[in-house]
């Protein structure tokens, strides 16, 4: 939905009535980006945040059924047992690690699971440690409560991969969380099992938890294994893992996601829960049992169509003057940099306006990614083809030397 110069009042206004915690929210750079763009004719998009494929029929049809069935009242707290259940189950087996219904929420998409994982543990006088860039929400939604942020960067000659070493040096007495996103958005850059097993391990004897994002837990490419959270932890005492249907079965507007913890944090989060959004939509968890009981087929086409487009545009990048860019191994993100020194939200917006293409500035995920571009390959190919054949003759126009 489109941004009104109402909505970006209040984001910038100093009038008392507001929050001042409202303060540590940034406009999102998506939206002014996005906005802009529907002022504009003839745009091409590589900001898309979510699949661009249909969902799978089983899943529409499961929702469909699920209105016809007159399940349009709340469910249980923690979810739709059938759900709690199916995701225990797919859990333990994909992971091999048994959970029971006890340790699992079903939340408004994942991002009420973040919301809830970073604002109950948030509080003033409290350290927290993000990797930089990152999903927009983490930062503002641990400074909103009172939380202090340290951010690591990555970087874009390590492929985005983050240093566990610089993670754990980060560590501070009062620190009581570290937040991951693997694969992350906005890199596509998969953390390899012995980055997470370092952390985990600290964390663990510190007492620090451990956040884990995995939305994008399916979309990994070149045949590889996810190394989640679950499956290097030693048990669930200091891990929140994170996920939800959205990235995985193209149901981002079914708002259907989950957190996995330990049975007290669980039961602890479920006050929380109640407070905010009560329970998650019904008929849409409906959806999700029938997703996870018959998707693996939808998941195979996914990732068949997101590598061909991946590697396109890794080649298209590397075609493109200033750019320099990598091969991500998950999402559907490539977060190449331009020329140190020049600012990708000026590049950003002038791409925008000079060629209709749509890229989201790196300086929305952080502070230390100024010269950097999103570029979302949820897009068909010929789209990609098409926005390119636009930006390199652009790049090569201009001087960034
Ligand atoms: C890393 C990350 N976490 C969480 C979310 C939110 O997912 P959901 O649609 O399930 O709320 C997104 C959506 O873009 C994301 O990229």
């Amino acid at each position: 939905m489109p941004l009104s110069n109402m909505d970006i009042e209040m984001y910038e206004s100093e009038d008392p009535i507001w929050n001042p915690a409202l303060r540590t929210m940034p406009i999102p750079g998506i939206r002014k980006m996005v906005n802009l763009a529907a002022s504009l004719p003839d745009v091409i998009h590589l900001s898309i945040g979510q699949p661009d494929l249909p969902a799978p029929d089983t899943v529409i049809n499961a929702a469909v059924e699920a209105f016809q069935a007159g399940q349009t009242g709340y469910t249980m707290d923690a979810g739709l047992p059938e759900l709690l259940e199916s995701l225990a189950l797919y859990y333990g087996e994909r992971y091999q690690r048994p959970l029971t219904a006890d340790n699992i929420l079903v939340t408004t998409g994942a991002t009420e699971a973040v919301y809830l994982a970073l604002t109950s543990v948030s509080a003033p006088g409290r350290h927290f440690i993000v990797p930089d860039p990152a999903f927009m929400l983490y930062a503002p939604l641990i400074r909103m409560n009172g939380g202090e942020v340290t951010e690591v960067p990555t970087r874009a000659e390590h492929n985005h991969q983050l240093d566990p070493q610089e993670v754990l040096d980060a560590i501070q007495p009062n620190t009581y969380a570290i937040v991951l996103n693997s694969p992350s958005n906005p890199t596509g850059t998969l953390y390899p099992k012995e980055t997470l097993e370092a952390i985990l391990q600290e964390a663990a004897y510190r007492d620090i938890h451990v956040i884990s994002d995995e939305v994008y837990d399916h979309l990994i490419y070149d045949g590889k294994t996810y190394p989640s959270v679950l499956a290097s932890c030693s048990d669930l005492d200091n891990v929140m893992v994170i996920s939800s249907f959205s990235k995985t079965y193209s149901m981002a507007g079914l708002r259907i996601g989950w957190l996995i913890a330990s049975q007290a944090a669980i039961k602890k989060l479920r006050r929380y829960h109640m407070f905010t959004t009560t329970v998650a939509n019904t008929p849409c968890q409906w959806a999700g049992v029938a997703a996870l009981h018959h998707g693996r087929e939808f998941i195979d086409g996914m990732l068949a169509e997101y590598t061909r487009r991946r590697d396109r545009i890794v080649e298209l990048v590397e075609q493109t003057p200033w750019l320099t860019g990598y091969k991500p191994e998950g999402a559907f993100y490539l977060f190449p940099s331009l020329p140190d020194g020049v600012n990708g939200t000026n590049v950003a917006l002038r791409l925008l306006k000079e060629t209709g293409v749509c890229t989201i500035p790196g300086e929305t995920f952080g502070n230390h990614c100024s010269n950097a571009l999103r570029l979302s390959y949820s897009t068909s190919l010929d789209k990609i083809e098409q926005a390119f054949e636009r930006i390199i003759p652009w790049m090569e126009k201009q001087d960034f030397g």
